[in-house]
């Protein structure tokens, strides 16, 4: 026993009815006397699922965070939430992000541990466990799934997502056979693991290590690389010391912490998801971050030549030498900021050499210049937008254009194929009706296809905007999150067919060239649309979830609460 007496041992230490029941019935599992004698109980939460592929290695690795937990005189015990398969859930997986945060936080509230490892990896997996654990405020490792091993098909590297968009396109183009199409699928995902393109769950990963809430080499080590099960069995080891040394998540992360993912971010060539994401952690943690402190990244270059921002995969960005290589490239730019090895973010650089310069970029010879996430802002986003410059095209991040309006997905999905759409390359496309309220859950639809008659044409990027997110899969010159949403009353709603519209991404600016009196006409005729669901948690989100730049929590969810439950069930 340790001075304080640990949070377990108010459930486990007990010599009375309450402690007898706590640990009788966890006996029936065969657990002997001395796993209850004082020892720091580790709660595993994992996300495993048949139904999130992405996290279907998970199984392997929560036994090897066992073996390691024993190993340092713990004792582990294995729990599972809600499990969001990125690919696998309507109306998209985000609506339920903030579901499953709710769950590994009462999970770990309501159970007698000590410390928790996360392990997760799919693509809103990865937050949501950060953004629950953080409103308990426990000691808290991660172990990543790890991204899948490269996609491969007639020869060639194919990326999860990245390669879908674009087969898609070339498909509807008539330049790739529908039996062509159908045969790249089991090429694409052959192990376990994540996407292995710098999409969101890989992003989500890289940044967990840029924050140190992992043990250094964790986010690009592939799932079935036996080098991640051994990082699973440290993991283990070192969550017990960080719940003797009482290394809580807040005494790992501050602002600094997510001022270096943020950095990181643009260096990975990163997923804009990540900003909803970070802010909504931030928020959990009672941290001042805003959407204005993406900018820091702005003139920070891409060093990472990665799907969709350029061209290898993660199994070939983990044998370059992954996140270490790109925090020594990073240098002095990243903030002093404690890890959970509880030493700074420098140490996990640490001999980091990069053994293929054609995949991690010198600093000082970058891939791009200048290449993390813009914000932006105008009449059209008042409370901003962003837009990711490493996956657009360069000739459109400067443009004006005339706007063709789809009010809902289905409008789109029903008129985008039109021969007769009146659209051509310069115009913007604009998508309302897709932001957190009124999808409802913001989902991935802001790249959205380029209509058919200019695909036909060879058009394969067009200035999009909208109030949803895109994959990190995906590229091309998209304006996402625009907050307030449409639905929410923001000027999106207002935006008719034919307005001019003003991009700058440089200048971050983002206009609707349209009179204010016409737009407050416009505003005064305007009826709300009815809502998508009326009931469960889907009313509960609707009713309370945050705009983008605030991160898309529940209102009643921003910050902590790291009181211990006293009372008893019995
Ligand atoms: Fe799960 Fe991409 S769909 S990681």
């Amino acid at each position: 026993m340790t001075e304080k007496k640990r949070r377990s041992q108010h459930w486990y230490g007990k010599l009375d009815k309450d402690g007898f029941i706590h640990r009788s019935w966890m006996k029936n599992q065969g657990f002997p006397d001395h796993a209850f004698d004082g020892r720091p109980i580790i709660g595993i939460c994992n996300t495993w699922s048949e139904l999130t592929p992405c996290n279907s290695g998970l199984r392997v690795l929560a036994e090897a965070v066992k073996r390691g937990v024993w190993e340092a005189g713990g004792f582990p015990v294995e729990f599972p939430v809600m499990s969001l398969g990125e690919t696998q859930m309507k109306p998209t997986a985000m609506l339920f992000r903030n579901l499953l945060a709710m769950d590994v936080e009462e999970s770990i509230r309501a159970y007698g541990i000590d410390g928790v490892v996360l392990l997760g990896g799919c693509d809103k997996t990865t937050p949501g466990q950060l953004m629950g654990a953080a409103s308990v405020d426990l000691p808290t490792i991660v172990v990543s799934s790890g991204p899948m091993l490269n996609g491969k098909w007639q020869g060639k590297d194919i990326g999860s997502g990245t390669d879908v968009w674009k087969f898609s396109e070339e498909v509807r183009a008539g330049e790739m056979t529908l039996a062509d199409f159908m045969a790249a699928e089991s090429g694409m995902s052959r192990s376990a693991g994540v996407c292995m393109t710098m999409g969101t769950a890989s992003t989500m990963a890289s940044l967990t290590e840029a924050m140190g809430m992992c043990l250094p080499t964790n986010a690009a080590l592939p799932a079935v690389d036996a080098r991640r099960t051994a990082l699973a069995h440290l993991t283990g080891k070192r969550i017990v010391e960080m719940v003797d040394e009482d290394l809580t998540m807040s005494k790992v992360m501050t602002k600094a912490n997510f001022e270096n993912a943020i950095l990181a971010n643009a260096a990975v060539g990163g997923s804009t998801n990540a900003v909803v994401h970070l802010l909504a952690i931030a928020g959990r943690m009672e941290i001042d971050l805003t959407l204005e402190d993406f900018e820091i990244g702005g003139d920070i270059p891409l060093l990472v030549n990665c799907m969709p921002s350029g061209k290898y995969l993660m199994e070939d960005f983990c044998y370059a030498g992954g996140m270490p290589v790109v925090l020594k490239e990073l240098g002095d730019i990243v903030r002093p900021a404690n890890t959970v090895l509880n030493k700074d973010i420098s140490v996990y650089s640490d001999g980091a050499e990069c053994f293929n310069r054609d995949v991690i970029y010198p600093f000082d010879a970058p891939l791009k210049p200048a290449a993390g996430l813009r914000v932006l802002k105008g009449n059209l986003a008042p409370d901003g937008a962003i837009i990711k410059p490493s996956a657009a095209s360069d000739h459109l991040l400067q443009h004006e254009g005339v706007a063709h309006v789809f009010e809902t997905i289905e409008d789109l999905k029903a008129t985008i194929d039109d021969p007769d759409l009146p659209v051509t390359a310069d115009t913007m496309l604009v998508l309302k009706g897709a932001g957190p309220k009124g999808y409802p859950g913001m989902p991935e639809v802001g790249n959205m296809p380029i209509p058919g008659k200019l695909v036909k044409e060879g058009v394969r990027d067009m200035i999009r905007i909208s109030d949803g997110r895109m994959s990190g899969t995906a590229f091309g010159t998209v304006v996402l999150h625009v907050s307030p949403e449409s639905t929410a009353g923001g000027t999106l709603a207002l935006v008719e067919t034919g307005d001019r519209i003003r991009l700058d991404a440089k200048a971050g600016v983002l206009e609707l060239l349209v009179d204010d009196a016409v737009l407050a006409e416009r505003r005064a005729a305007r009826t709300e649309p009815d809502p998508h669901y009326t009931r469960g948690y889907a009313k509960l989100y609707i009713d309370h979830v945050l705009q983008a730049n605030k991160g898309a929590d529940l209102d009643f969810l921003v910050g902590r609460d790291t009181r211990l439950v006293t009372r008893e069930s019995h």
